[in-house]
């Protein structure tokens, strides 16, 4: 399977997959990493793999569609059958994500459907709940909306911070988003696209 993955950040994500790459646990090629800031460490760590890089600055296009529709054309030139959203902090835009449909997945720090969006550990710490986790899901036009992958949990204990849940997760990312991208790779998981069942009645 050729991956590309685009991440805004650190790169921890993509480090993951990589390190799952050379053990020889993961058997995909990766054709790019993307990003929407040139200083992403995640960046970085594609060079030190060797893996091509491209970044683009969203203020240089006149609009989200615009911006959108270069970085994910990027993608699409190096040949990816699927493309990771690793740490990716933009909203993309739903045509370009159409585009994409059972082809993108994202990790997202939540048990989804709950705290789609921003600052997840903050919004379960709040609400009370007594566990925490991480999704991995097909990525579509509704911002952490598509259907979900995997899961992983992590309790959470009386006095925890957001880094304390943070950290924690992470650790938990790291080793699902691997195992959600060899799903896809070894074909056990795929999108359906449309219903799961052919209809066909009782005999
Ligand atoms: C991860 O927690 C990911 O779920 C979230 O942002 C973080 C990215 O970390 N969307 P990294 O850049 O992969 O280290």
């Amino acid at each position: 399977l050729r991956v590309a993955a685009l991440a805004s950040g650190r790169g921890s994500n993509l480090a993951a997959l990589i390190a799952a790459r050379d053990a020889g646990r993961l058997p995909v090629e990766f054709t790019l990493v993307g990003s929407d800031k040139k200083q992403a460490g995640a960046l970085a760590i594609a060079e030190a793999a060797g893996i091509p890089t491209v970044a683009l600055s969203p203020k240089d296009y006149a609009t989200r569609a615009a911006f959108d529709a270069a970085l994910f054309d990027r993608v699409a030139d190096s040949g990816a059958d699927l493309l990771v959203l690793a740490g990716y902090m933009r909203i993309v835009d739903a045509a370009v994500v159409a585009a994409w449909a059972g082809r993108a997945i994202n990790v997202h720090p939540s048990l989804l459907p709950k705290y789609r969006g921003l600052h997840t550990h903050r919004r379960c710490l709040e609400a009370g709940d007594t566990e925490h986790g991480a999704s991995v899901h097909f990525v579509t036009a509704e911002l952490d909306g598509g259907p979900v992958i995997a899961q992983a949990r992590i309790p959470v204990h009386p006095g925890d911070s957001e880094d304390d849940l943070a950290g924690q997760l992470l650790v938990e990312e790291h080793k699902l988003l691997p195992a959600a991208v060899g799903a896809i790779a070894s074909g056990r998981l795929r999108w359906q696209g449309g219903p799961m069942f052919d209809g066909r009645p009782l005999t």
